[in-house]
């Protein structure tokens, strides 16, 4: 062989080995944000959901969520107005939704989108893509019962 030939072989066997090791980098990883709930619509109509408000959300700020509803308290009192009420799943693409007290507003564990408690896009998803408004309800509420009937 060649002096010339073995550099060039020698060339194209390292670019092999560099090409394959960038493609397998660029594999889906254990760590990459998985949506848990893709397309997250909201609880199907008729999901109903109850919180105990002798024992449940009893200081502002408070937050709980059942059957796929978060429940916040927003003030003190048990008025249907002392309540927010949204779906708990992201609309983007499912990531649980949690309210955070210290900065006023509900915020998406999977790519950080944040909303008010009115349901409000606040901020888009980290991810590059978009969100929607989040669904909200009026609750009722009946004794120590907090309720939704989606
Ligand atoms: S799933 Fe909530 S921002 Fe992407």
């Amino acid at each position: 062989m060649e002096r010339n030939d073995f550099i060039k072989s020698l060339g194209l066997g390292i670019a092999l080995v560099c090409t394959g090791s960038c493609l397998s980098g660029c594999g889906s990883k254990g760590s990459d944000p998985q949506p848990n709930n893709p397309g997250g619509n909201g609880p199907a109509p008729g999901t109903t959901a109850n919180v105990d408000l002798s024992t449940q959300l009893l200081t502002v700020g408070a937050s709980l969520t059942v059957n796929g509803i978060l429940f916040i308290r927003i003030a003190a009192g048990n008025a249907v107005g002392s309540f927010a009420v949204t779906q708990a799943v992201c609309p983007h693409q499912g990531g649980a939704l949690s309210w955070i007290q210290a900065n006023n507003y509900i915020q998406c564990g999977l790519h950080a989108s944040r909303y008010t408690s009115a349901g409000a896009i606040l901020a888009q998803p980290n991810d590059g893509g978009t969100t929607s408004a989040l669904k909200v309800y009026t609750p009722t509420i009946s004794g120590n019962t907090l309720s939704v009937n989606v």
